[in-house]
């Protein structure tokens, strides 16, 4: 591991504390709440972490969290989480929670809320490291059911910076959650949503236009359509680009195709993420580390997706001193 690189101070903008989940948890959980789990141990389930692309992993994904049911269980999630972000110097992140895949399994949305938020605040009282936490939306519901998951958030408001969206990309275009998106704006939150990592340029279009997002997860089809690229370097719209998710997902076949240099050439805020890090194989430090040995990147190239991240995150101008 690069000095560089394990001692920059870091923001992550696109991570799933769902994708958090380490093997070692989930049997953790599974037996602390009598779940019988379909893998004899850890390894078995670790070695079932292989991916074609983004269905089958999120099969899995779905699969894992069911072992989540009390806020003792979000809370340990999201803490075991910020050990080790902690321990990758990451200063502040934005973290998103996916409310309807709990909701229909019973688990209410206090359980969830209030764990995550607990552990988040014991992490700012030691250490200083500061978040955001982002409601996403799963793509592959109704429009009903993410109407129905912000009304039942309303008691969480003020815990609620923004609302995203996840899960299946082919099929479901952002046009479907236009109306909840314009509902969200009104009653204040910020907004993104993920585009272009399997989906086409065009859901990165429709994201910002119809949606009215000002950052985009993933964004990477954006490559693909140089008009876009140059709206995206001159409106400066953030894009968080996950490189060992998109590895793993086989968006790309090697880290060397992953377009990085040429969305720092264009002028593109680009950003580096981890995504689901318990999935993919590994936190902050090891994408940063991937995407350098694969593309070769100098530190100022290192430097500079770093400090992306800072411009990009949500805190305020005051609030990001404490990121140096
Ligand atoms: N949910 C969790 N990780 C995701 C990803 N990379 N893309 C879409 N939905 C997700
Ligand atoms: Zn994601």
């Amino acid at each position: 591991m690069s000095n560089f690189i394990s001692d920059l101070p870091k923001v992550e903008l696109h991570l799933h504390i769902e994708g958090t989940l380490e093997p070692e948890l989930v049997f953790a959980l599974a037996k602390r709440n009598g779940i019988t789990l379909n893998y004899l141990d850890e390894s078995a389930l670790q070695a079932a972490y292989q991916f074609d692309d983004l269905q089958s992993f999120l099969n899995v994904y779905y699969s894992g969290m069911q072992v989540l049911l009390t806020e003792q269980d979000f809370f340990d999630l999201t803490w075991a989480y910020l050990v080790r972000s902690h321990a990758d110097k990451v200063r502040h992140v934005e973290i998103f929670f996916d409310p309807q895949a709990h909701l229909e399994r019973g688990v209410p949305m206090a359980a969830v809320v209030e764990g995550i938020v607990r552990a988040l605040e014991q992490a700012r009282q030691q250490w200083g490291l500061t978040s955001r936490l982002i409601m996403s939306f799963l793509r592959h519901l109704s429009e009903d059911s993410a109407f129905e998951t912000l009304g039942l958030a309303e008691p969480f408001r003020h815990h609620l910076s923004g609302v995203g969206l996840d899960s299946a990309e082919k099929g479901n275009p952002p046009t479907k959650f236009a109306r909840v998106y314009a509902a969200a704006l009104e009653q204040g939150y910020r907004l993104v949503a993920h585009a272009g990592e399997e989906g086409p340029a065009s859901y990165i279009r429709d994201a910002l236009d119809i949606l009215g997002v000002e950052r985009i997860d993933h964004g990477v089809a954006a490559i693909t359509d140089p008009p876009l690229m140059a709206r995206l370097a001159q409106e400066r719209i953030p894009l968080t680009v996950c490189p060992l998710s998109n590895l793993k997902l086989k968006v790309i076949n090697h880290m060397s195709e992953l377009p990085i240099p040429q969305f720092l050439a264009a002028g593109v805020c680009v950003t580096i993420n981890s995504d689901d890090p318990a999935y993919f194989g590994g936190y902050m430090n090891a994408n940063y580390q991937a995407l350098q040995e694969g593309l070769n990147l100098s530190d100022e190239n290192i430097l500079e997706l770093a400090l992306n991240s800072v411009e990009a995150c949500w805190l305020s101008p005051e609030e990001k001193a404490h990121l140096a």
